[in-house]
């Protein structure tokens, strides 16, 4: 996943160097969706030219780069009107280095440069026929095919508008991409597009916005359809060759700023008026004038998109007083468990309300089983509910790996439920599962973290789970407020079972109680910190349980593994004595999960198999279990909660003792290497 970002100021001042910082700045809200590789390209002093600057490395090796390389005083001067173009790479196509690079130019002379989000599937073919046209390629990436194809796009259609010649070009290229292209022959111009990745506009004015929405101009004439006109044939149409949309103009405003960029973390500083892309819709700007254009109109697209107002506020995206946004995103988990109730939990009549599924309940409850297909900490979610879900629904649940469920091509029927949990949205493993099932006719069910993502926007219907950006590479908040959300689901599909009512009432007090539970476990963090000096020399850490804390065991194995680059496994408790035992001696650290709950005395046979091979774990146990503490000097109480809910106190310690290791041991705790937040690419 890269990070996009672009910004257009129309009769606003700003020097090249203010337009500098701010390109860097959103690059830097951007930097967790992908950090490899970097780059900026601004108009030239003369106005005449484009000049680009690109580094390997993170944004601060670019920001550096840019004190050193627009120093002078010409950049200085204040611009009227001005489109700078910036981003941030995780690499897919061609390894991490300056040439492989975005922004991406068509020649020599910069003429067309773009910046682009996803993966060009047919790039060699573009690239074939480019090449036999006389270009060359300076990098290995898909990305560069594009650029080339506008120029050869504007050198044989020279009266085409900047935004048709690359309405032409999307119509060429297959796959996904989220787009930003400037060029030095339309001067003070942008055109953006997406397909399949998030791209969103920023508009920022001096004045009140005069309307709320920007009607999509459709077809040859960029006419806006009325609804009793026939959709087009949904054949892509030869682009007009009048691009006179200027009665068609809804946005035009005097002294405008826009600002492209792949998620709202980066305009939210800015402004909070936004529009969410849909795919295939291209957004031009010209004369300060935002249009949005789509080649074919299908009968349920709309005639406008709206200007939403974000509710994200700036300080969710800053670190606040925690050293890093993964630490700031586990502390604020007691006010994001809230959140993600918030709305739908009604603690006084205990009832549920979940409004993006209310009116497919039915239709579930009808269906012949459920299946929960997610990747990394999201399946880590299913597994943590899949008992509560089997208990409460009285259905069969299969959990699974969206990766290894589309290799198996596992069979999916159209009375099948499948929810796919992902807290990018974005996740290609899990997006193309969703297609797979969908295609087989099964009902689908997002749970997302992200407004206007592709998971988001193909389900039949899903739950946001309201957790708030989470800008860390390691899942935290989204883990939890997932399970939260896959619980809620669970007592909304038992409400009218009479033998469950006892045991929702028992799961709803506890729910009620979450916040200031995780708040207790959060105080053990100087404890837990404590801990990983023990630790963090080690190679490894076992991590053990089972029942409701098995997938606890996994998620704080992940943590560990992807924090602090130590291995470590989550093994359920009843398979020890079938091998896993064999590693167990006075040296290997184990943690073990042992609680009151209906597994208990099958963990503690557990712990007294490590205990007598001298191991000496650590062990996470309920408060005043003086029995099972007795078995360890080194342990961690937790308050107690109803059983099916103990995953979300357990993983905390883990949370936190994955972050105190990866400290100690020097690891970039935000930005892991060898990863990136969401990973689209399969
Ligand atoms: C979790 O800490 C990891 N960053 C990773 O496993 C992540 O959960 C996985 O890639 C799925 O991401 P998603 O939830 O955005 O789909």
């Amino acid at each position: 996943m890269c990070g996009i970002f672009a910004y257009l100021n129309y009769l606003t001042p700003k020097s090249r160097l203010e337009v500098l910082d701010l390109l860097v700045t959103g690059l830097k809200r951007l930097e967790y969706r992908g950090y490899d590789s970097t780059g900026v390209a601004i108009d030239s002093p003369d106005s005449k030219n484009i000049v680009m600057v690109k580094r390997t490395g993170k944004v601060k090796v670019l920001e550096d780069a840019i004190l050193e390389h627009f120093s002078g005083g010409e950049y200085s001067e204040p611009v009227m009107t001005h489109i700078g173009i910036a981003h941030t790479r995780w690499a897919t196509h061609g390894v991490p280095c300056e040439r492989n690079s975005h922004p991406h130019r068509s020649d020599e002379g910069n003429g067309f440069v773009v910046v682009h989000n996803g993966i060009i599937t047919n790039y060699n073919d573009v690239k074939t026929f480019l090449a036999k046209r006389g270009y060359e390629f300076e990098s290995d990436t898909d990305t560069e095919v594009f650029a080339k194809l506008v120029h050869h796009l504007w050198k044989t259609h020279p009266t085409y508008s900047f935004r048709e010649l690359v309405e032409q070009a999307i119509l060429q290229v297959e796959g996904a991409f989220a787009i930003a292209v400037k060029s030095k022959h339309f001067p003070g111009e942008c055109v953006a597009s997406r397909r399949s990745s998030p791209l969103l506009v920023g508009i920022k004015t001096k004045t009140r916005l005069a309307t709320d929405h920007i009607p999509i101009l459709y077809g040859k004439d960029d006419k806006k359809l009325t609804s009793d006109q026939d959709p087009d044939s949904g054949k892509p149409q030869v682009l007009p060759r009048s691009d006179s949309t200027s009665e068609f103009m809804p946005l035009e405003e005097k002294e405008v700023e826009y600002f492209f960029a792949s998620d709202a973390s980066a305009v939210i500083e800015h402004t909070n008026r936004v529009i969410y892309l849909e795919d295939d819709d291209v957004a031009a700007v010209r004369d300060g004038t935002l249009s949005i254009h789509r080649l074919k109109k299908s009968l349920d697209d709309p005639h406008a998109r709206e200007i939403t107002t974000l509710k994200m506020e700036i300080q969710q995206i800053m670190k606040g007083n925690y050293d890093y946004f993964m630490q700031k995103e586990i502390f604020e988990q007691p006010d994001s468990v809230v959140n993600t109730m918030r709305g739908r939990v009604r603690f006084d009549g205990n009832a549920i309300v979940l409004g993006g599924i209310k009116d497919y309940i039915p239709e579930i409850k009808r269906c012949r089983r459920l299946m929960l297909i997610g990747c990394g900490t999201s399946y880590h979610s299913a597994v943590a509910t899949r008992q509560l879900l089997e208990e409460l629904t009285e259905l069969p649940v299969m959990v699974e790996l969206a990766s290894d469920f589309l290799d198996r091509n596992t069979p999916i029927f159209r009375d099948d439920v499948c929810f796919f949990i992902s807290q990018s949205g974005e996740t290609a493993d899990t997006l193309m599962a969703l297609r797979y099932c969908k295609q087989r006719g099964a009902l689908i069910v997002g749970i997302t973290n992200t407004v206007g993502s592709s998971i988001c926007r193909e389900s039949h219907c899903g739950v946001h789970i309201n957790a708030g950006p989470e800008i860390g590479v390691a899942s935290t908040k989204a883990y939890t407020s997932q399970f939260i959300s896959l619980v809620m689901f669970a007592l909304v599909m038992s409400e009218d079972r009479l033998s469950l009512q006892q045991r929702r009432l028992e799961i709803l007090q506890a729910l009620s109680n979450l916040a200031d539970q995780i708040r207790e476990v959060l105080k053990l963090d100087s404890k837990v910190q404590e801990l990983a000096k023990d630790l963090y020399q080690h190679k490894s850490l076992l991590i053990m349980g089972r029942g409701y804390n098995f997938a606890t065991c996994l998620e704080g194995a992940l943590k560990v593994k992807e924090l602090t680059y130590m291995h470590s496994e989550g093994i359920m408790a009843g398979e020890l004595k079938h091998g896993p035992l064999a590693l167990v001696d006075g040296s290997m650290p184990v943690l073990m999960i042992v609680l009151r709950d209906p597994v208990y005395v099958k963990c503690m046979n557990a712990l007294q198999q490590v205990t007598s091979r001298k191991g000496c774990p650590v062990i996470i146990c309920e408060e005043g279990d003086e029995e099972t503490k007795a078995f360890s000097s080194r342990h961690l109480e937790i308050p107690r909660t109803v059983d099916c809910l103990q995953g979300i106190l357990t993983v905390i310690p883990m949370q936190l003792l994955s972050y105190h290791i990866a400290v100690l041991r020097g690891c970039d705790v935000d930005c892991p290497r060898n990863l990136a937040k969401s990973v689209t690419v399969e």
